[in-house]
């Protein structure tokens, strides 16, 4: 089936970018966090096995691509989950976010823990149904690399909810989960459907970890 096919094309990439954007978002928040809790070396130790984590996922994605002997469609800052998200509640990307100000600001850091608690629990709760759908049941590689990823989830948002517990940083706001709602329905109801109706979809060239820093 063709358009079985593309599909399930048009949500990998859509994983193997955001898989992308996720290692490479927790760098900043990895820094902030070493020097917000110098002494919390659990709470970085686990920020640092969710890095590593999500690079795995990048690069189980990445095999799946090269297995099947194609690139990866282009997909935009658009339809990074986490850079609209950030974008929406923070007002800047994440690239420009101020690491300094967020270390420096108590509320700031509860906020960036609220929003990767939010993100993860997003990409948790898409895997459950992911895991039902018909569509990804009839690629045993790509049901394995959700599997995967679904049991990681919970680790990765857990300890973020343990600090912000400890150190009394609250739930999600109604704004912060209004935008995690409209970010996850533009996704799934603009932005996946224009990418599998659109004709010549360009590929990529470069894989997204060419330009990774060393
Ligand atoms: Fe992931
Ligand atoms: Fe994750």
């Amino acid at each position: 089936m063709i358009g079985r096919r593309r599909f399930l094309d048009v949500l990998a990439s859509l994983y193997i970018y955001n898989e992308h954007r996720g290692y490479s978002s927790i760098d900043r928040v990895l820094e902030a966090v070493r020097r917000k809790c110098p002494d919390e070396t659990e709470f970085i130790e686990a920020v640092e096995k969710h890095r590593r984590d999500e690079r795995k996922h990048y690069l189980m994605f990445k095999r799946y691509f090269e297995k099947r002997g194609q690139m990866p469609f282009a997909v935009g800052r658009g339809c990074g989950h986490i850079d609209r998200l950030i974008g929406l509640t923070f007002r800047t990307t994440i690239d420009e976010l101020d690491t300094d100000a967020v270390v420096a600001s108590d509320a700031m850091f509860k906020k960036l823990c609220r929003i990767i608690i939010l993100t993860e629990q997003r990409g948790q709760r898409q895997l459950d149904s992911l895991l039902l759908s018909p569509a990804a049941l009839s690629d045993p590689m790509l049901i394995r690399i959700f599997e995967v990823i679904r049991e990681d989830e919970p680790s990765h948002w857990q300890p973020y909810q343990y600090w912000l517990d400890k150190h009394g940083g609250g739930g999600a706001s109604w704004a912060e989960r209004a935008a995690d709602w409209l970010v996850h329905q533009t996704l799934l109801l603009v932005k996946l459907p224009l990418m599998f109706f659109t004709p010549g979809l360009a590929r990529r060239i470069t894989w997204h970890d060419a330009d990774d820093p060393e």
